[in-house]
């Protein structure tokens, strides 16, 4: 690949996804989309360029985009994240929506699934306080391909002994062939779906708690200040956003505030409770439930 056609891919995978990729990974994305231009029968990379320069084939544009994202990702990831939804997001909000007994989560990046199920198998451990509520997860995540496969919620054996603890293993999966499959009753409360986080995301309304996690470090900084503005414009007056271990917001938005005592959590900068801040650009639409826009999961 040629530096101009090099050029021409980067600035395709930051306007379509919102990745940005170095000039020193020529090689990372020469052999990532290696398979891609073997599938698709183009004769070389060069080819592959000139067809997405084309715009002619919006499944190359796809498969594209899907080679060259980290979908790394695991059970459990990280404990904190886990601990904190546990010990802090679940009774902060069982007390906050007392009243409505309604929760809305949304994982907006969330890979093959393991993140919103670790969620959800958290919450069937408290499903004897849990009565009468109704709680959606939304799992969301730019790749169809990740997308289906975190619907089928088949793993493999590498992948369950990732993070999960054996307890949760054997209440929650079955052994399909070489595999494990989750059940039923943990899959039903995961709606998931593809959905672009450097597009408009309004539709989808608005979240108590959002878990955008390992994505954000992909993005340049005009990038992260701007979808971290708009998530924050999708959280509650008093929801919490949970980040990855290497993302903060600190310098990328004032919207978002963390809470000092909770490492990787983050308020809205006008949540009721903290000291009034003033956003440049923000607007915080009142909160109002949302129409059940996402039950029917793509
Ligand atoms: C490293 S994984 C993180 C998965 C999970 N949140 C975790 O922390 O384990 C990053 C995911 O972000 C997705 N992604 C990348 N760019 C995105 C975008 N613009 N919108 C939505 N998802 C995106 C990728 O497809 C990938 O599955």
């Amino acid at each position: 690949m040629t530096e101009p056609e090099f050029d021409f891919l980067r600035a395709f995978l930051k306007a379509r996804s919102g990745l940005a990729l170095t000039p020193d990974k020529q090689y990372l994305a020469e052999s990532r989309l290696e398979p891609v231009r073997r599938h698709f029968g183009l004769e070389s990379l060069a080819a592959l360029v000139a067809a997405l320069r084309a715009g002619r084939d919006p499944d190359l544009e796809i498969s594209v985009l899907e080679a060259m994202t980290i979908n790394e990702t695991f059970f459990f990831r990280d404990k904190i994240p886990f601990d904190l939804f546990k010990e802090v997001l679940l009774p902060r909000y069982m007390k906050a929506r007392a009243a409505s007994k309604r929760l809305r989560i949304w994982c907006a990046a969330a890979s093959t699934g393991q993140e919103p199920y670790s969620l959800a198998m958290l919450l069937d451990e408290a499903r004897p306080s849990l009565a009468g509520w109704r709680i959606e997860i939304l799992a969301t995540d730019l790749s169809k391909a990740v997308i289906d496969r975190a619907k089928a919620g088949l793993y493999t054996q590498f992948e369950v002994q990732r993070g999960l603890p054996i307890q949760l293993l054997l209440k929650h999966f079955t052994q399909v062939g070489d595999q494990w499959q989750i059940s039923p009753k943990i899959r039903e409360m995961v709606s998931f779906r593809t959905a672009n986080l450097i597009r408009d995301f309004t539709p989808f309304g608005f979240f108590d708690i959002i878990y955008c996690r390992n994505v954000l470090i992909y993005f340049d900084t005009a990038t992260k200040s701007a979808v971290l503005q708009r998530l924050a414009a999708a959280l509650a007056p008093d929801g919490a956003l949970v980040l990855g271990a290497a993302e903060t917001v600190l310098g990328l938005t004032e919207a978002l505030v963390p809470e000092p005592d909770h490492r990787g959590l983050y308020a809205r900068a006008d949540a009721p409770g903290l000291p009034p801040v003033r956003v440049a650009g923000a607007r915080h639409p009142a909160f109002c439930a949302t129409p059940d826009l996402l039950r029917a999961s793509t």
